[in-house]
């Protein structure tokens, strides 16, 4: 039998939910899911323009303000911290946005199930860094996990990546470039060093808990 994957996060739980975010847990997250098994995403929203994938939103502000921003876009967010889910909640609640769904859980999960070239844009920013050496297996970006991202982006999809690690960031280019289906669009330092033009600063961003200013990766699917 297959071991599972090694986790890519730390807990998935840390405060007691206040009462509003325990309603929406119980109430909304149920009606923001996706299917069990094999599913093509644009099943959810057939008249969406695109679907986006956020990998990892935390507590959920950037995706809640992208699919704000592009109501035409059917925007999924994936993350196994509850907490995290219940902000995304509030905020989606708030918003009244009618195109974000919500998983809680494992990316990697949801990545296996999605449709081949079912993604028009994905979404990885500041995900946890695992700075020891000893725990460079933990990073998300491995080379598997890159290949099954290409699998569901469309040719000419968007890979948006950030870190405030030095070496993630550099960690991150070396597999990408070993992929032949990911091309990095950068032409100038500017390109990595400054947000894209619709960005949104989110709360791990805000911490600047890394070793550099926040280096942003873009790539294509070929
Ligand atoms: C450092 S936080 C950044 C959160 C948010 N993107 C931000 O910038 O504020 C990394 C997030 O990725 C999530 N994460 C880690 N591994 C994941 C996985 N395999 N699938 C989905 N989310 C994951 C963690 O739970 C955590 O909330």
């Amino acid at each position: 039998m297959d071991r599972p994957p090694l986790r890519t996060y730390g807990r998935i739980k840390t405060r007691t939910l206040k009462p509003r975010q325990a309603g929406l847990i119980d109430a909304l997250l149920p009606r923001l899911g996706v299917p069990e098994g094999p599913f093509d995403p644009r099943g959810l929203k057939p008249d969406a323009a695109e679907v986006w994938l956020e990998i990892g939103f935390g507590g959920g502000e950037h995706l809640a303000a992208q699919a704000a921003r592009r109501p035409d876009v059917l925007a999924i967010g994936v993350e196994p911290f509850l907490n995290g889910v219940a902000s995304a909640l509030r905020h989606i609640d708030d918003a009244g946005l009618a195109n974000v769904r919500i998983v809680q859980g494992d990316a990697r999960d949801i990545v296996g199930r999605l449709l081949d070239a079912s993604l028009e844009r994905i979404f990885i920013l500041f995900p946890d860094p695992w700075p020891k050496t000893r725990h460079h297996k933990r990073r998300l970006m491995q080379p598997d996990f890159i290949g099954d991202l290409a699998r569901v982006a469309r040719p000419g999809a968007r890979l948006g990546f950030a870190t405030d690690w030095r070496d993630y960031a550099a960690w991150t280019l070396e597999r990408m470039a070993a992929s032949p289906d990911w091309t990095w669009t950068a032409q100038t330092a500017s390109d990595w060093r400054a947000p894209p033009p619709d960005h949104v600063t989110t709360r791990y961003e805000q911490k600047a808990l890394g070793d550099t200013a926040p280096i942003f990766l873009n790539f294509t699917r070929a």
